[in-house]
């Protein structure tokens, strides 16, 4: 029998009037979607399910709607008249926006409550009664998998088991037969568990459906606007939502980090309540349903395997992982990497063979996927390939760091082809690991930690040399849904020679504004502070697939470079024609045109947009604009060398990460400083997960990790201070040279403190230990091996 803990820090049952005092519903002004207030709004909550697998017996909306304020009570059956009860998910799976016969997760929607106001709306959820007859509950995807476990998807009528894929890259045979060959082989299973973005800034949005001349304008969190409004017409379109009435705006979101990704149901309830109501509705989630209900990350049980000769050659590779993604798959992925970009597994190193297979599973949980500050499962790829070579380097006695640069893909190799498909960029390894080492002290570190093992201290010193893979991404490959994943950029040059630049991404705080400024300003000459950037409203800004998974750079940012190169085609004409020459005596420098040989004579590119609307050639058009579409020929694959260097107090089993080097390769870099910040942030993030953050499920799908008592976020306390570098090595393909930074560190970080944990404990055969790394993991470790005090 299932049994639902009661505590009120589960969902949306319990919060009611507390909420009034509560400061974490007091936010600051600004843009963001709480902040927006529109005449005669009305507020929406969300009663959610305190079972993880139940069927709906009954809900009796009676005592709610007699809370005064309440207006409405919202369930499955309301939406099924409209045939809006289900939806798609990004991955082409269904999702419920409300539940017509069970539910199939702990916080699940299962009615909203329309009121006047917030507190209103919370005391009508609690006077909701819903009756449930709690299922068998299904929380283990090994088990999952079992022929004798329940079948989850009752609505998927073909549906005989719970796998949702089976995905596979590489050349089975052929590894096979390496590994045979093999001198040495290790294995080691590792387990990423399940976290959370957690940002600051919940969910939510304002839906305003202007009954008047039919127009639905939504202000939501969306990290990906355009294709938000494209799905919602797609949806809504037989209820007549069509594209062109609807308006997507993304204020300011707060945190995205790739949960702002997905359409939640509570968007679609909010909608469908506006557009039947005719008046703005507000939902903005609160902190337990978000780490609850929104989409989680990684969950990924890795059984990996690697083969080399005795001289620490690498040979081969082989991955079999089982990706829990919940009820359904709501993974923010490329339709065609139901597993992501997994497939850059074998990492940095020339690795001949390799076969990396994932199966998919449904269970009992909040469903999800996300690409949590990462392109798509690269840092679950990562944490694999990183910490399986820590565990070869013990295997043959090597050092960690010789062992890396016997391995890696030499500089030479480049554009170089991975054993699983991918044709990465450019890249010089080695230097980034050289240049960490010195930053370090490697050698001199070495030296201390035997000195400090004789002793009886724990020190480790871990080492992670990752290669990324963003900027999806080429439209041969890449879609969302279908819609194929270039981003764009439209520039208009006003009569004084001032800019309006618009993007198809969206910014969370990354710096767009400030980074794409400087791209047009370095194209076109106008200085950065008189280009005003503008993203996030679907009625000005050109179609765009959003930003997520360090895809900016790669994509809008090149869209920006190619909208200023045919502006400045265009500039060029008008020039010649203002200088009376030919367009191809002209020279071009930043902001001006100038007459071969002649520098007196030239026109700046004031003079030159000011001519576009005043004096332009008969038979040009007037104006001085431009849009891209790029379409990325490649992805981009910035890398990096991280060095960890760690002690762990053998009282309490607390480990503490006393410096961090982080050594970073992004390309041509447009900002520094603001790549600089990216990377701090990243490292935080990365260190979360290696030594703080999980969301695991008691046996009846009990969440625990539902608040910030126990999902525990890095504070200052434990953020080292951060050491960072840089190596420059361009991307070949992409306009100015960039690859994308956003994620590296997020992705590198965590199997450089891993690596560090169990090097201060393999002198007594420690080999591996699973993020994320608790004092009570390692005090066990310290007691089974005789070295706690
Ligand atoms: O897609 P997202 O903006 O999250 O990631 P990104 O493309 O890696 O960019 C993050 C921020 O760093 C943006 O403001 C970029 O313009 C900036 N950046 C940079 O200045 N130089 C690079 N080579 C890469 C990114």
């Amino acid at each position: 029998m299932t049994t639902p803990r009661t505590s009120p820090e589960i969902s949306g049952m319990g919060h009611s009037m507390k909420r009034k005092e509560d400061p974490r519903f007091i936010r600051g002004r600004g843009n963001y979607v709480d902040d927006i207030q529109l005449p005669g709004m009305l507020h929406m909550d969300i009663v959610r399910s305190p079972y993880a697998h139940a069927k709906i017996k009954s809900i009796n909306s009676e005592k709610a709607l007699k809370v005064p304020g309440v207006l409405a009570v919202i369930t499955g059956e309301t939406l099924a008249k409209y045939n809006l009860h289900w939806m798609p998910t990004l991955m082409s799976d269904t999702q419920m926006v409300l539940p017509t016969e069970k539910v199939m997760y702990q916080g699940q929607e299962v009615a909203a409550v329309i009121a006047t106001d917030r507190y209103t709306a919370a005391d009508g959820v609690e006077a909701v009664e819903v009756e449930y007859e709690p299922l068998p509950v299904v929380v283990d995807p090994f088990k999952a998998l079992d022929p004798s476990a329940p079948v989850l998807r009752t609505d998927k009528k073909d549906k005989k088991d719970n796998r949702i894929f089976h995905w596979q890259a590489g050349d089975r045979a052929a590894t096979d037969k390496a590994f045979e060959e093999a001198d040495v082989t290790v294995t080691q299973d590792m387990y990423l568990p399940r976290i959370h973005v957690a940002s600051i800034e919940t969910c939510g949005c304002v839906a305003d459906f202007d009954r008047v001349n039919g127009k639905l304008t939504v202000y939501m969190t969306t990290q990906a606007p355009h294709a938000v409004r494209t799905v919602f017409a797609l949806v809504a379109g037989h209820v007549g939502l069509s594209e062109e009435k609807i308006r997507i705006v993304s204020p300011d979101i707060g945190g995205g980090f790739g949960g702002k990704v997905p359409v939640y149901p509570g968007y679609v309830i909010a909608t469908a309540a506006s557009v039947v109501i005719g008046k703005p509705v507000k939902w903005v989630e609160d902190r337990m349903e978000n780490l609850q209900a929104d989409s989680f990350a990684r969950d990924y049980h890795i059984h990996a395997e690697l083969a080399a000769k005795k001289d620490g050659t690498m040979t081969a590779l082989r991955i079999k992982t089982l990706a829990d993604h919940g009820y359904t798959d709501a993974a923010a992925n490329p339709s065609k990497f139901p597993a992501g970009l997994f497939s850059i597994c074998t990492g940095s190193y020339d690795l001949k063979n390799a076969f990396a297979e994932v199966d998919g599973v449904y269970t009992n949980k909040a469903p999800g996927g996300i690409a949590y500050r990462c392109s798509f499962r690269v840092t679950e790829a990562v944490h694999c390939i990183e910490r399986i070579t820590d565990v070869l380097a013990q295997e043959l006695k090597m050092d960690p760091a010789a062992l890396r640069m016997k391995n890696f893909i030499p500089p030479e190799k480049f554009p170089y082809k991975s054993a699983l498909g991918w044709e990465y960029d450019s890249g010089n390894y080695p230097a980034a690991l050289r240049k960490a080492m010195d930053i370090v002290g490697y050698e001199a570190l070495r030296k201390e930690q035997a000195e400090k093992r004789a002793r009886g201290e724990l020190m480790g010193i871990g080492i992670s040399s990752f290669t990324e893979i963003v900027g999806a991404g080429p439209s041969k490959h890449f879609d969302i849904l279908g819609l194929k994943m270039f981003d764009s950029c439209e520039i208009r040059v006003h009569p004084t020679g001032k800019a309006m630049a618009r993007f198809g991404t969206k910014s969370q705080g990354q710096g767009h504004e400030t980074t794409y400024a400087q791209i047009i300003a370095e194209e076109l000459g106008i200085p950065a502070a008189h280009v005003q950037v503008e993203e996030g409203d679907t009625d000005t800004a050109p179609y765009g697939l959003g930003t997520y998974a360090s895809r900016s750079t790669p994509t809008a940012g090149a869209a920006g470079a190619m909208a200023a190169r045919k502006v400045r085609e265009k500039a060029k004409k008008i020039a010649a024609h203002l200088l009376e020459c030919s367009p191809d005596d002209l020279v071009w420098e930043p902001g001006k045109f100038s007459v071969k040989g002649a520098p007196g004579r030239s026109k700046t590119i004031q003079e030159i947009a000011l001519a576009a609307y005043t004096n332009h050639p008969q038979g040009m058009e007037a104006g001085l604009e431009a849009v891209s579409y790029y379409d990325p020929p490649n992805l981009t694959f910035p890398f990096g060398s991280y060095i960890a260097v760690v002690d762990i107090d053998r009282g309490t089993g607390a480990v503490k990460v006393r410096r961090f080097v982080a050594v970073d390769d992004c390309g041509n870099i447009i900002n520094p400083m603001i790549v600089d910040g990216q990377i701090h942030g990243g490292l935080t993030m990365g260190l979360a997960p290696a030594l703080l953050e999980e969301i695991s499920y008691d046996d009846d799908g009990n969440m625990i990790g539902g608040s910030f008592m126990d999902y525990l976020v890095p504070t200052a306390m434990e953020t080292p201070s951060w050491e960072t570098d840089k190596t420059v090595t361009p991307s070949p393909h992409h306009p100015f040279g960039a690859k994308g930074v956003g994620e590296s560190a997020t992705v590198g970080a965590p199997p450089a403190i891993a690596n560090a944990v169990v090097d201060a404990l393999s002198h007594v055969g420690v080999r591996h230990v699973d993020i994320p790394i608790t004092p009570e993991k390692v005090w066990r470790l310290l007691k089974e091996h005789g070295l706690s005090e």
